[in-house]
């Protein structure tokens, strides 16, 4: 299931004074089973080049390649409706994504729109609310009566109960007590690990290093970088230069290796920080 666009530019309301270029020559490949994240300045087109990946959104020229699909200007959206069930987008503000009279309708809306028995829908929905992290007392709540974090979790479990092969996560743990996201993201990186893949938008660098292994930079509406973590990670001035700060662990060990130590920079994770310094000490 990969993701390439060629040549994508998009501009809203085209010909109007409140004409707007957001994307302009996106070239992108998202290699198929990655964890990508999508970082910029807002307003840099993070949120109008996801939208294009099921089709939300129809470039204004170039074409998008989401597997056999291939999506460009003139595509109907009627066309494009499977691809919906296959890439599974859960928006910025997701209470946008909330419609429904209870809970469980909602999450079962997707399913039963694609054919799904109720019963079975229904079954379906109490399980991705499980694995967004509410019980079945929700089921028959109103989506409107919830926190915005509780909101979030039922528009991640409407997406995951279509089972998507892609998964794209608009700023995902906005909203979310710090439990919370770090429960999330151990979500979205075990569906990672079943063979999903996994596409997030995200403004903080200690999630991105944690979690995920691509990442895509967006400033102005291009692509300015598509690489591994750690190789973003080493380009310390030009990170500062958009105004963003490493993450603690990368800082850390920077500093630390000023000062004389030799620490691998692909270290991701406090524990094997600690296991690092202490075997440099001992030396
Ligand atoms: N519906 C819209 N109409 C006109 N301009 C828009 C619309 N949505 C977004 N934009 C503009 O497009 C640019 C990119 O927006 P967006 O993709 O939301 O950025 P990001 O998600 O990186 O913050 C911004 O300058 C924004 O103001
Ligand atoms: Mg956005």
């Amino acid at each position: 299931m990969s993701i390439t666009f060629k040549n994508v530019d998009f501009i809203y309301s085209p010909d109007t004074p409140f004409s707007y270029h957001a994307l302009k020559g996106v070239d992108l490949d998202i290699p198929e089973g990655s964890f990508t994240a999508l970082i910029g300045h807002t307003g840099s087109g993070k949120s109008t080049l996801i939208q294009h990946i099921n089709a939300l959104l129809l470039p204004s020229s170039g074409e998008v390649r989401v597997d056999d699909f291939i999506i460009t200007a003139t595509d109907k959206p009627s066309v494009l409706k499977p691809l919906r069930q296959k890439a599974g987008l859960v928006f910025q503000f997701p209470e946008y994504q909330l419609f429904e009279e209870t809970i469980a309708r909602d999450i079962m809306f997707g399913p039963v729109n694609f054919g799904m028995p109720e019963d079975e829908a229904r079954a379906v929905a109490a399980k991705t609310l499980e694995m967004v992290g509410l019980n079945d007392t929700y089921m028959e709540r109103s989506p409107f009566e919830i926190s915005g974090g509780q909101k979030r979790r039922v528009a991640i479990a409407g997406i995951l109960a279509m089972d998507p092969d892609i998964l794209v996560l608009d700023e995902p743990t906005a909203g979310l007590d710090p439990q919370g996201a770090k429960e999330m993201l151990r979500l979205f990186k075990s569906l990672q690990k079943s063979g999903k893949t996994i596409i997030m938008v995200s403004h903080d660098m200690n999630q991105v290093l944690e979690y995920c292994d691509h990442v895509v930079v967006m400033n102005k509406g291009r692509i300015e970088r598509n690489c591994s973590i750690d190789e973003l990670f080493k380009e310390k001035d030009y990170l500062s230069s958009l105004s963003i700060d490493l993450p603690v662990i990368t800082a850390f060990i920077n500093d630390l290796n000023s000062q004389g130590f030799h620490l691998d920079h692909d270290i991701k994770d406090i524990e094997t920080l600690v296991k690092a310094i202490g075997g440099e000490l001992h030396e």
